[in-house]
């Protein structure tokens, strides 16, 4: 019954994705733009990935799970730049009715996947810093593994219960999305059924997911920067400061982009201000995550060195 009355009342097959349409004189710059950044998102993702995965040395919990980062980072970019490099040429994308909800499926699961890989990081540091006596016997290959894939398991499990509910939602026109790609909040604006229900749902199932693991991350890193700040040698600090100060950045660029888009009210005078803080998390901090890490890293520049040494040495 339910399925016949929506299947009548549903006529939006397709949703139109404006992009930055508005922008017309800039459409060969945008594309250049983006297009430079995914090929350097996907080759430093994927550089990151090989080497946590080749080399000996980089075979601990911190540089599996910023493996698993990078692997994320590079599915995430993934499903939103083709999609938009593609809008350039077109100035708007058509999108299916299931394209456009397959899209924002896998990214709501990705972010989800990202706040709890972000908090094991996090509290893998807490361990070396704070406890880093225990550090052994807690992190150990088994744990390690399971709080791998329990975070990829919780962040697609969250968002399937909300999408599922927000593909039921029935829309009768219009089907212009003001974004770039297909975000939760400006297609639950496009429906014509209730949806108070699934805003509601919205708003509880994110808090009840990322609140635990944002939390559990900021505790962590108070503890740590407590810890750090009473360490009596200087050098000593500096040491131990450098080795989370580039976790804490991309743990604050994350959140804080994060929140400002949920929290900024999605108004027309707002909206290129939403679009701007949007592309910082879709595509900027995919981008830079791995620069982050890399250049930062004593360990994964080394064992770059070595890999390039080796490539040179068989050709
Ligand atoms: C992800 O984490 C798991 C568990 O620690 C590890 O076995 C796996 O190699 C990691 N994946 C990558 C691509 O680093």
């Amino acid at each position: 019954m339910a399925k016949a009355s929506r299947d009548n009342k549903t006529s939006v097959t397709e949703f139109i994705l404006l992009g930055f349409g508005d922008l017309p004189e800039l459409q060969t710059l945008l594309f250049l733009l983006f297009l430079v950044i995914y090929i350097v998102t996907m080759a430093g993702n994927i550089l990151i990935i090989v080497l946590v995965v080749t080399d000996q040395h980089l075979h601990t919990p911190m540089y599996y799970f910023l493996g698993n980062l990078s692997c994320l980072e590079t599915c995430c970019s993934s499903t939103i730049l083709p999609s938009m490099l593609a809008s350039f040429s077109t100035e708007t994308t058509e999108m299916s009715f299931t394209g456009c909800f397959m899209q924002l499926y896998v990214f709501a699961s990705l972010t989800g996947v990202e706040c709890y890989l972000l908090s094991v990081m996090s509290y893998d540091r807490y361990l070396t810093i704070c406890k880093p006596l225990h550090y052994e016997a807690r992190m150990n290959g088994r744990f390690c593994l399971q709080l791998a894939v329990g975070s990829w398991l919780s962040g697609f499990l969250a968002s399937s219960i909300i999408i599922s509910l927000a593909s039921e939602l029935i829309f009768c026109g219009p089907n212009k999305i003001d974004h770039f790609f297909c975000d939760f909040t400006p297609i639950v604006k496009l429906s014509c059924s209730n949806t108070c229900l699934v805003t509601l749902l919205d708003i509880v199932l994110s808090s009840v997911f990322t609140l635990p693991p944002f939390l559990l991350t900021l505790t962590s890193y108070v503890c740590i920067i407590t810890t750090i700040l009473r360490i009596p040698s200087t050098a000593r600090r500096q040491k131990a400061f450098s080795t989370c100060s580039s976790h804490i950045i991309v743990v604050t660029v994350f959140y804080g982009t994060l929140m400002i888009v949920y929290m900024l009210p999605n108004t027309k005078r707002l909206r290129d201000l939403h679009k701007f803080f949007s592309l910082s998390y879709t595509v900027f901090t995919p981008m830079i995550n791995p620069l982050i890490y890399s250049l930062r890293n004593k360990e994964v520049k080394e064992a770059l060195r070595k890999g390039m040494w080796k490539c040179m040495s068989h050709t």
